[in-house]
């Protein structure tokens, strides 16, 4: 009886070690497709094939190495344009504010 409460302790600290070791990149992630959804993004955007718009983790493997990247993003998130993936164009996402389109590109940047 003793030991079996020891290993239902031992058991809860290693979980909850690793949820908190877990969590702030997983709540992020979270946060950041959630915005995307409810922005109406994943309607041409999918994290992993393209639809009308590019896959985002080919966005985010794209442009690793640009340090502007994430002012690169929210730029063109907010107005919109056309080829840099084909003629295919994305409208101005103007339901946005500034802040959101720059926690989409960063989000948009953690994909890769
Ligand atoms: C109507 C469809 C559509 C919607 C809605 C849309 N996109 Fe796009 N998106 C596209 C297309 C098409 C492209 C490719 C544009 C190009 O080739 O320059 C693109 C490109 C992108 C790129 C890469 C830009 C580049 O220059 O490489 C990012 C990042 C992106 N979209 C994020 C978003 C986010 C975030 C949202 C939601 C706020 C969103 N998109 C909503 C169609 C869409």
């Amino acid at each position: 009886m003793k030991s079996m409460s020891y290993a239902a302790v031992a058991a809860s600290v290693a979980l909850a070690a690793a949820l908190s070791a877990a969590s702030p990149a997983a709540h992020a992630e979270a946060t950041g497709l959630a915005l995307a959804q409810q922005k109406n993004c994943m309607s041409c955007h999918a994290v992993s094939r393209p639809i009308m718009g590019p896959a985002l983790h080919d966005v985010a493997a794209r442009y690793a190495g640009r340090d502007d990247a994430v002012t690169y993003l929210k730029r063109k998130i907010l107005e919109g344009g056309t080829g840099a993936w084909g003629t295919v164009p994305m409208p101005a996402n103007t339901q946005l504010t500034p802040d959101q389109a720059a926690s989409l590109a960063a989000w948009v940047m953690t994909l890769k």
